[in-house]
């Protein structure tokens, strides 16, 4: 234990010099036989990271360095050529929350919300050649024989029998819908509060049972499989990243430099790169998990975001970063989630753009959707063949359902906004999601899927529950000729 009088010393010496010493790093200078001549030779180096961590002062005991030399590389490296403002002009937004909020928190909130997604679906799925002869529920509850409606499904329950019995409501009414084993629709997967097209036959009232509309085929929004693409006048290349939580105790911070250090660097590869899109959990946060204060290097959400931005700064500037906020950052929890507050804005330099989670952006023609992918462990555990190591199960799911969050009442809470702005109304070129700390890439009919990697070795979290993350890897696309290629920083 270090004696009070010498802690203080200490923690006057560093915050004279602006920075302060990390909860880990304090462990360890604890265990060090004359830590007050440590703290005392570090502070005499120059570019001290903001807070000291661990690392630092590790390598400054083992060689009397590690500070100035790790950070000078890369500060060196930073070139100033032209500036962001042109390529920022090329960013326009399709669709984001941001300053565009409805949310009262009345409870008929929901219903008006609920009444927009179907609307959006619905003139998704009416475009359909299958919804030729569509009539709403009140009619088919009238007549005998085939019938097309497009509808909300509600509950599902399987009989003894092994049958489907769902509710399918529209603006008009309420139907009582029936599958059979053995039925194409059967196999579905159907969904709670999905929109869908259902083909069948009407059953009359009986004793046992209302109208029932038995249901022999069912059609999704889905995604059409022809898709003509080009951005050939594309200028420059988009890097991917995500989840860097930063403020975390597991933050790859070596991997990190590195990847600066390569961005920075003469390499072709790296020149091209005129963007860099981050798919939320810029930091760790607080609050966020239990005992997550025994997991964090930074504990104060302020100084997470302080050392981003001057993480950030190391990045060309000549670049537009372009952030959405995730589950970890300081925005409401609901989604859609407005962009980052005002005075964490303002702790970054011009070429840095936020937007709300999810946005919808275009790029000189390019259509980006951005969305941080919480809804992907609701997915997964509704879903057998979605699973959260290959996350772009889960966004292909999104797709043919046309919602980023198809699930509605588990992890991924909504915000009742008067437009639901999780519906994929227009089909992106790009669509882009993180959070499951994996990289995996896809093009679906056309589309460009992205699960963004981190930049956070396994948790205690991730530890219990055999989750192997895939970290420090950046996916590059190069729009014009629609090549991918990942950069390795393990
Ligand atoms: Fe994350």
């Amino acid at each position: 234990m270090l004696m009070i009088g010498m802690h203080e010393e200490i923690l006057r010496k560093v915050t004279e010099k602006n920075t302060l010493i990390s909860p880990s790093a304090w462990e360890y200078l604890e265990s060090q036989d004359d830590p007050n001549s440590i703290v005392k030779g570090l502070l005499e180096k120059k570019n001290l990271p903001f807070p000291i961590g661990r690392d630092a002062i590790e390598s400054y005991v083992e060689k009397g360095s590690g500070i100035e030399e790790s950070v000078e590389t890369t500060t060196e490296l930073i070139t100033e050529t032209e500036g962001t403002a042109s390529l920022c002009e090329n960013i326009q937004v399709i669709r984001d929350i941001t300053g565009n909020s409805t949310c009262t928190g009345v409870i008929d909130d929901f219903t008006k919300y609920f009444n927009n997604r179907y609307e959006k679906l619905r003139s998704i799925l009416s475009k359909r050649r299958e919804s030729n002869g569509i009539i709403d529920i009140a009619s088919a509850k009238k007549r005998k024989g085939n019938a097309k409606v497009i509808a909300m499904v509600g509950d599902i329950h399987e009989t003894n029998n092994g049958n489907k019995i769902l509710q399918l409501e529209d603006p008009t009414g309420i139907m009582r819908g029936f599958i059979s084993p053995g039925n194409p629709a059967f196999e579905k997967d159907l969904l709670e509060d999905e929109v869908i097209l259902a083909i069948g036959s009407v059953w009359d009232k009986r004793k046992d049972y209302d109208v029932t509309l038995s249901i022999k085929d069912i059609i999704r929004p889905g995604v059409p499989k022809i898709r003509s693409q080009s951005h050939r006048d594309f200028k420059g290349k988009i890097a991917f990243i995500g989840d860097v939580h930063v403020g975390s105790d597991t933050f790859l911070k070596e991997e990190w430099n590195r990847f600066v250090e390569w961005i920075n660097s003469d390499s072709e590869k790296a020149k091209d790169i005129k963007y860099i899109i981050i798919s939320g959990d810029l930091i760790d946060g607080i609050g966020i998990y239990p005992n997550q204060e025994d997991e964090l290097e930074i504990v104060d959400i302020f100084e997470q975001y302080r050392e981003f931005a001057k993480m950030i700064k190391k990045l060309p500037k000549n670049i537009a970063i372009i952030t959405i906020p995730g589950n970890h950052d300081i925005v409401r929890n609901p989604e859609p989630q407005p962009c980052l507050p005002e005075e964490v804005r303002e702790m970054f330099q011009e070429n840095v753009k936020f937007y709300g989670n999810p946005a919808f952006i275009n790029i000189d023609g390019l259509k980006i959707l951005m969305y941080h992918g919480r809804s992907i462990n609701d997915l997964s555990d509704k879903l057998n063949h979605v699973d959260t190591d290959h996350p772009i199960t889960a966004m292909r799911e999104m797709m043919e359902r046309r919602h980023l969050v198809p699930v509605y009442g588990e992890k991924t809470p909504i915000a009742p906004e008067k437009e639901d702005l999780l519906v994929i109304d227009e089909l992106p070129d790009v669509f882009v999601t993180g959070h499951i700390h994996k990289t995996q890439v896809e093009d679906y009919h056309g589309t460009i899927m992205i699960n963004s990697s981190t930049w956070q070795d396994q948790t205690e979290y991730q530890k219990m529950r055999d989750i192997q993350p895939d970290p420090a890897k950046v996916i590059v696309l190069d729009p014009a000729s629609n090549q991918i290629t990942v950069k390795q920083f393990t």
